[in-house]
């Protein structure tokens, strides 16, 4: 099926799995390992790029990585789902406010980290790192372009952090490195992670959405203060810290995957610490299904995202889902809760900052805001 371009522009959607008419989808071109900055660590003497090293990734790597975008931007557009795609930048480039300066910048493979959309509205997400400050100017032509052409559009940003070296913890990465696993667990449950709660702090893949109810994770991207913006930001949504068994978190899509109303999907290793989370769910007759392992046996060299990305999935509409086309025990566990699975072949992009639910953001599902979850948990 050909895209129909005289089709309206509408900018709407409440939740993760309503059927699924536009969407934006990322580009590895120019990606960099990041220059170093407080936030971030990269050590990978094999590829070329020990700790403190920076440049652009291997041309050859990109090249395979925008096949496959390119390859699941063209399975969404078989299928009716208008796709739009982002302006990269030169990331190579120096970039600095009147606060810091930072040698390069990173990429825009994955929108979903800085794109929530709620509603009519599509918000640019704090970041917190120097390194994707500038990302939003990727996305301004697509949201300008939205802007014109719908006119219930609400185009909206966070405020601009100053991520001067007061917003992150002093010496984090010494202490981190030098715990044992164990005590990086035990640590992990204060959740006492790099960004201070100087001021707010959020990337957008913390937010996970099911219509009223929004969770949000702290992470290593995500502050307390961060949520509390976001509850303040949307009065009428019920907003739910959470945090999980994970070490250095962030982003939420491989953790808490909802597939249609009274289905979620937990990643099995990554606990909820915050038993409520469990008990909401079963309160409102939501099944829990836990993910299967991963095939792979190790990550992809230069991949900063853990190996959970079997379960990074994207859901075009309550019936059928995208999942990573070598990943089968995850295909056949959704089949068998009848659900159709696309296969889509994306693990080149992996390196690039994740997988099929970080590498899209939404511009339109149909449907409105809906309460799924009804019978509430005091105090969460
Ligand atoms: N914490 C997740 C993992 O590595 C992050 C996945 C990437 N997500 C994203 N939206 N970029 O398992």
């Amino acid at each position: 099926m050909k895209e129909d371009t005289t089709k309206k522009t509408v900018v709407n959607s409440w939740n993760e799995w309503d059927p699924l008419k536009h969407i934006i989808v990322g580009r590895a071109d120019g990606t960099m390992v990041q220059a170093p900055e407080l936030a971030v660590q990269r050590d990978w003497p094999e590829q070329g790029f020990p700790l403190g090293t920076y440049g652009p990734y291997p041309k050859e790597m990109e090249e395979k990585a925008n096949e496959q975008l390119d390859n699941f931007a063209k399975i969404l557009e078989s299928r009716g789902i208008r796709v739009d795609r982002p302006t990269p930048l030169d990331f190579s480039q120096t970039v600095q406010t009147p606060d810091w300066v930072q040698n390069s910048m990173f990429g825009c493979m994955p929108p979903r980290d800085l794109l929530l959309t709620v509603g009519n509205e599509i918000l640019e997400a704090t970041m917190s790192f120097r390194s994707r400050w500038f990302e939003y100017l990727c996305y301004r032509p697509l949201l300008e372009q939205y802007f014109k052409e719908d006119p219930n559009f609400r185009m909206e940003a966070a405020p601009k952090p100053r991520l001067t070296e007061r917003s992150y913890k002093k010496d984090f990465w010494k202490e981190w490195n030098s715990l044992s696993k164990e005590k990086q667990y035990k640590y992990a449950e204060k959740s006492d992670w790099i960004p201070t709660e100087q001021e707010p702090l959020f990337d957008a893949a913390d937010v996970v959405r099911f219509g009223k109810d929004l969770f949000v994770q702290k992470s290593m991207v995500t502050n307390d203060a961060g949520i509390d913006w976001l509850r303040r930001h949307y009065p009428d949504h019920r907003i739910h810290r959470v945090r999980y068994r994970d070490l250095t978190p962030w982003h939420m899509d491989t953790t808490l995957v909802p597939l249609r109303p009274g289905l979620v999907i937990f990643n099995p290793v990554r606990t909820p610490l915050e038993k409520a989370q469990r008990e909401l769910f079963e309160k409102n007759d939501w099944e829990i299904i836990e993910g299967p392992k991963t095939v792979l046996d190790k990550k992809r060299p230069m991949t900063f995202c853990s190996i959970w990305l079997n379960l990074n999935i994207l859901v075009l509409d309550p019936k059928t889902v995208c999942v990573e086309a070598s990943e089968t025990p995850v295909i056949e566990l959704l089949n068998k809760h009848g659900l159709e699975v696309i296969p889509v072949p994306f693990y080149e992009v992996s390196p690039f900052g994740g997988g099929l639910h970080c590498g899209s953001a939404d511009v339109y599902r149909e449907g409105t805001c809906e309460d799924y979850l009804p019978k509430q948990v005091k105090g969460f």
